[in-house]
């Protein structure tokens, strides 16, 4: 096998994009088979850009069964990923799910139970992965370059949206339909990166405004305050009504700090750990020697594409994966228990009580419903042609 046949399912805005990428060739390794959708509109639209050879499908298990695929690309929103994930795994087809894996941490666990017992690949659409800068920062933090780690501090307030933007879908900025706000659409980028750097945290306390910016019922500013086992400290602060936003992240450790931004890594190493200086000064505040470095002139992200290519590699080469799909589940604790912290006013501790966040959301969920308005909907209608909206995704300065 040379290309492996592929299906996307949801076309709209993030599923368009991939479908075009494929479509074009643009992904060696993958053939575009089918797509599919539940909106009629969206397939008709989506139908005028290629041939007869892409089958379309309105039901996403009469795409499983017709035995056209190898592969399925998971576009929907994402209270449907761990199903549809599962069905797919079942039907002995690979899966490259969008972020993030899906809403509730307990359900995704079901998801890791299978992918386990499966021989196919699971992926996520982890695109900022291939972010150059964060793979090199990756890299300094697991070598040890920063010695011990005392404090990770992101700010990431350029996600900036409009009540447009929250009006364009009626699943968008909803408890019920799609699980929270900026913490669970927007966020499960930077929250990944976070814990791919520097592993999962213990406790975490977390302050979540509701509508703050936005007439939404969910959350569009966060400040999460975590704590590590060995007494590492880390701040996460987002927003989606900041403009201009920030994209800070700073990482110190005893043998000094990184930050990352405004597309570039500064590294200032220290030549003697902090920790010594601290206990064998003999002055009040020494200015200690330490060396500066910036990587400023790194290669491109390769984004969306990078994991596309990497997928198909995975499955016909048995390249490694940039971002296996059962790691999916570690931001999603992490916001999982953000919400929870907000929620009930308290430090909450990972691995999160079985139960405690599915009960919380379903009361969210009550209670949108209870207030909820008709939303006038205008949908953005997805271009196959624009290659603006996957731009968005890659990291931002
Ligand atoms: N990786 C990234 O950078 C990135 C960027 C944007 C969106 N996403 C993710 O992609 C997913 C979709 O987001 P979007 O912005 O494209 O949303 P969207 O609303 O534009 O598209 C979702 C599509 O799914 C279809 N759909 C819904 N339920 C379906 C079902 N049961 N069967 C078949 N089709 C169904 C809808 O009709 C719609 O066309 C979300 O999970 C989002 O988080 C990822």
């Amino acid at each position: 096998m040379n290309s492996i046949n592929v299906g996307v399912v949801g076309v709209g805005n993030m599923g368009s994009a991939h479908v075009a990428n494929i479509y074009k060739g643009l992904v060696p390794g993958m053939t575009l088979k089918c797509i599919c959708d539940i909106d009629p509109g969206k397939i008709k639209k989506a139908a005028e850009f290629f041939d007869d050879s892409v089958v379309c499908f309105s039901d996403y298990d009469e795409m499983l069964e017709s035995g056209l695929l190898d592969a399925v690309i998971i576009a929907t929103p994402h209270f449907c990923h761990p199903k549809m994930t599962m069905d797919a795994l079942k039907h002995g087809i690979h899966v490259l799910c969008e972020k993030p894996v899906g809403v509730d941490a307990e359900v995704v666990k079901e998801v890791n139970r299978i992918v386990g017992k499966s021989d196919k690949t699971f992926a996520i659409m982890f695109n900022q992965r291939t972010n150059p800068l964060y793979k090199r920062l990756k890299t300094i933090v697991q070598n040890g370059e920063l010695g011990v780690i005392k404090r990770f501090v992101w700010i990431i307030n350029n996600w900036y949206r409009t009540q447009y933007y929250y009006d364009s879908g009626d699943w968008r900025g909803t408890w019920n339909k799609e699980g929270g706000g900026v913490l669970i659409n927007q966020c499960p980028h930077n929250l990944d990166i976070w814990q791919w750097i520097l592993g999962m945290p213990k406790r975490i306390r977390a302050n979540c405004e509701e509508g703050k910016y936005h007439d939404i019922t969910v959350e569009d500013e966060v400040t999460i305050f975590a704590e590590y086992e060995n007494g590492s400290m880390a701040t996460f602060i987002t927003s989606t009504g900041e403009y201009p936003g920030t994209n800070r992240l700073e990482i110190s450790g005893s043998l000094g700090k990184a930050v990352v931004e405004d597309g570039k890594l500064t590294l200032s190493l220290l030549k003697t750990d902090e920790r010594t200086i601290c206990r064998e000064s003999t002055e009040s505040m020494p200015t200690e020697p330490y060396d500066t470095v910036i990587y400023d002139d790194e290669e491109t992200e390769d984004g969306h594409l990078g994991i596309l290519k990497n997928f198909a590699n995975h499955i016909l080469f048995g390249e490694e994966l940039i971002a296996p799909g059962i790691e999916g589940i570690n931001e999603l604790m992490i916001s999982n228990a953000a919400y929870l912290s907000s929620w009930e006013d308290r430090t909450v501790t990972l691995p999160l009580e079985p139960g405690r966040f599915t009960k919380g959301l379903l009361k969210k969920q009550e209670e949108e419903r209870l207030i909820l308005k008709e939303k006038s909907v205008t949908y953005e209608e997805p271009d196959l042609e624009n290659t603006e909206y996957a731009e968005r995704w890659k990291v931002r300065w």
